[in-house]
């Protein structure tokens, strides 16, 4: 009879496993744990660093060949799946962290009306839903429109400490600017101004704890924009797009700001990408397609999605069921999980790169069971 495979035998077949985004071995990075061997039945757990990790498919099947093709005597192996956010001080001036508050992802655009607001609520249900603890600041004093796509009509409350509390949809918790803003009054804030109640807002407001922080941002490149930017030790930024505006001029020019901030971007999301017929499923190009993934590879960013016109947006969002919720397995549905994935898959390699190596809190040697 074959011998038992030992747990270091299972242990150095694991550290051949390399998890795709980080480019390093799962057993280095500290996210295997619980490793059990019965006979030839192999057992571990996998800590990933967001529940909204869109690669477990690839790394389970990369574990089983690993371990059946390089250790004797395995049989048969059960992956269990955890998941432990990463974080990592920023050390940006003037910005401290937000306690509790793991990520901040600020969702901007060149100008308005792409889709910010839509792709800001649907990324923050989108990783609710796989498990992760979110919360959405709609700090668009243009159009804070997140309250009428999450449908809530409630003022937000003082708790115990004095902070403002959260309003609560669909699993997330809400702070919208449009909760100060008198209905119909004109922006007339400058951008210090702004920056100065955005602080309250980000440290005044008893969040979490969080895993992400999702803030849709007023469109555009000017002072206001700037003045927020820099008021908010964000983790990162997204950038939407439709496809005709893939007037680069735009779109550069919000890279170009973050660059000068030093702030990440995360990446380019296409929107009203194509139109998706209800009656026959045809995709129609109406506005063109691609522009934003050609923008984004020209300059080095990560292309996060391309998502359809589709008239489900725009019913679930005028009357506060987002798509995520209305039609969360619908083809949209679909695309706009992919782009909250990738957006947690890059705030992972950001946190893993800005503190030079594996983040796994408290991360232990693997133990040794017999
Ligand atoms: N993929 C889509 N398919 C269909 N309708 C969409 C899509 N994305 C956005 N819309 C609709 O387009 C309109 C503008 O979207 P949204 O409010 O999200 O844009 P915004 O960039 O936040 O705009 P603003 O600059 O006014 O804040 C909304 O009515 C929304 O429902
Ligand atoms: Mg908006």
């Amino acid at each position: 009879m074959a011998q038992s495979p030992t747990i270091a035998a299972i242990e150095q077949a694991l550290s051949t496993v390399m998890e795709p985004e980080l480019h390093r071995d799962i057993v280095s990075l500290h996210m295997v744990k619980d490793i059990r061997c019965e006979g030839g039945a192999v057992s571990l757990k996998v800590v990933l660093t967001t529940p909204a990790c869109p690669l477990t498919g690839r790394i389970e099947t990369d574990i089983r060949a690993a371990l059946v093709d390089q250790v004797p005597g395995v049989e048969s192996v059960s992956v269990a799946w955890d998941s432990n956010v990463t974080s990592a001080a920023r050390g940006l001036p003037g910005r401290q962290e937000i306690p509790g508050v793991k990520n901040i992802v600020a969702v901007s655009a060149g100008k308005g009306g792409v889709g910010k607001t839509t792709v800001s609520v649907n990324v923050a249900i989108a990783l609710a839903q796989a498990g992760a603890r979110v919360g959405l600041l709609d700090a668009d004093i243009y159009g804070p429109n997140v309250p009428i796509m999450m449908g809530l009509h409630d003022q937000p409350q003082a708790g115990e400490s004095g902070k403002m509390l959260p309003l609560s949809a669909f699993g997330i918790e809400v702070v919208s600017f449009g909760t100060i803003l008198k209905p119909g009054q004109p922006v007339m804030w400058r951008g210090p101004m702004l920056a100065k109640a955005m602080r309250e807002f980000l440290y005044e407001v008893e969040w979490g704890p969080l895993d992400y922080l999702v803030i849709d941002l007023p469109p555009g490149t000017g002072d206001i924009q700037i003045s927020l930017a820099q008021s908010i030790p964000l983790t990162g930024a997204v950038i939407v797009t439709t496809p005709q505006d893939v007037s680069i001029a735009d779109v550069s020019r919000g890279i170009q700001m973050f660059a000068q901030l030093r702030l990440p971007v995360l990446g380019v999301i296409e929107n009203m990408s194509g139109f998706i017929c209800p009656h026959c499923g045809e995709r129609t190009d109406i506005f063109g397609s691609g522009g934003g993934r050609e923008l984004a590879e020209r300059n080095g960013l990560r292309f996060l999605g391309a998502i359809p016109l589709d008239p489900g947006v725009r019913v679930g969002g005028g009357d506060g069921q987002p798509l995520m919720v209305a039609a969360p397995t619908s083809l949209t549905g679909r695309i706009f999980r992919g782009v909250a994935e990738l957006i947690a898959a890059e705030v992972s390699k950001e946190n893993y790169a800005a503190t030079g190596g594996p983040q796994m809190p408290s991360a232990p040697r693997i133990p040794i069971r017999g």
